[in-house]
């Protein structure tokens, strides 16, 4: 694990979001209701971006198949529900998988993340 310096920390003003690369990954950072987050930004279903997905009662929503994330953990709240009947074998032949979350820190001024080494 390594703390890495990703951004200013006024950056991210309430609803902004930015995309960072760390060494292999694409994180998401956000700025929720001022709460900061830091998720992939890999759907763990299918690998699409969530760069886009709504926020809904604290879950991050995947733009394709609509899969929630809670953003303090990561944990599934819905799998795959979109579209109806085809969502549904698609979530049979893909296992529920939760969403990477990172420890965030704000520290003089920058975001820093905790990201496991590769
Ligand atoms: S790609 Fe995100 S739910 Fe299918």
């Amino acid at each position: 694990m390594a703390w890495t310096k990703v951004l200013g920390a006024d950056a991210l003003t309430p609803g902004a979001r930015e995309v960072v690369k760390v060494g292999d990954r694409k994180i998401l950072l956000l700025n929720h209701e001022n709460q900061l987050y830091a998720v992939d930004n890999t759907c763990p279903h299918l690998k699409m971006p969530l760069t886009k997905g709504k926020i809904e009662d604290g879950a991050i929503v995947c733009s394709f198949h609509r899969s929630a994330f809670d953003l303090k953990n990561g944990e599934v709240k819905t799998w795959c529900p979109f579209p109806p009947v085809v969502g549904k074998l698609l979530s049979m032949v893909s296992a529920e998988k939760t969403l990477p979350v990172y420890p965030l820190r704000v520290e003089e001024g920058s975001i820093f993340i905790d990201v496991p080494s590769a």
